[in-house]
């Protein structure tokens, strides 16, 4: 099945909503027309607001959360709800990102909830999995990202499963500079799809992207893009930057 490519900036920690609309201005004129692709900004919580304003005219791009909470509502001080993304017009939400695992010690079971959370709101989970460089020079890349896949789609049915995407983030490859190659990206995206497909069938299994991310610039975009299963971009410190971020989502 050919997917419409997604190229998603997570932007993070950075961006204040002062530098978010000098970005914008910058950024929108050299991508007038954003049909080939499906373009997703990921800004912090407090920068959002200025991003949906800046993006008003641009409704073919995609906004979303970095995370929400694993409950829906109630004495969480500091927390985002998956309501509240909803409201304000997210149509996607981060789950499981490296940083949520290995810096804020999110575990697989809130992975679970936060993808059912989401799922039930009608927002498009995108799932984030990826192995420590120690799980790869142990030999279990396909294990770890199994076992996060299965986490995240335990309390889904089929239909909702249909609604999601899957960003592959090695994590010896974010922040560093060194970015799988192509053929590892491949072969993991085909471990991922190959999962997928036992768990829903070749038909929906097939039409759900898996992104790659990590490391990824505008001087590799185009060649991972081109890599088997891979269907689109996860993109972190390439992001920051309006033009890099232009020649990337041309890639
Ligand atoms: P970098 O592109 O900075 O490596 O970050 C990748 C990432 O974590 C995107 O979610």
């Amino acid at each position: 099945m050919h997917l419409k490519p997604v190229i998603a900036a997570n932007w993070k920690l950075n961006h204040t909503p002062t530098d978010a609309r000098a970005f914008l201005q910058r950024f929108l004129p050299q991508c007038p027309r954003l049909n080939e692709r499906t373009v997703v900004f990921f800004p912090s919580a407090l920068t959002y607001a200025t991003v949906a304003e800046g993006l008003r005219e641009r409704p073919e791009i995609w906004l979303g959360v970095q995370n929400v909470h694993s409950e829906a509502q109630g004495a969480y001080t500091g927390e985002n709800s998956v309501l509240m993304a909803r409201d304000c017009g997210a149509r996607v939400v981060l789950v499981g990102h490296s940083e949520r695992r290995h810096v804020f010690g999110e575990t697989d079971e809130q992975t679970t909830r936060k993808m059912a959370l989401i799922a039930q709101a009608r927002l498009t989970p995108m799932l984030c999995v990826g192995e420590t460089l120690a799980e790869r020079e142990a030999g279990n890349t396909a294990a770890v990202v199994e076992r996060q896949l299965t986490a995240g789609l335990a309390e889904l049915d089929d239909a909702q499963i249909a609604t999601i995407m899957l960003a592959y983030e090695p994590v010896w490859a974010i922040g560093t500079g060194r970015t799988a190659t192509p053929e590892d990206a491949s072969e993991i995206h085909g471990v991922l799809r190959a999962a997928l497909v036992s768990r829903v069938g070749e038909k929906v299994g097939a039409g759900i992207p898996i992104l790659y991310g990590g490391s990824v610039n505008r001087g590799n975009a185009s060649q991972l893009l081109a890599a088997a299963d891979v269907d689109g971009l996860l993109v972190g410190g390439a992001s920051l930057d309006a033009d890099s971020w232009a020649s990337i989502v041309r890639a």
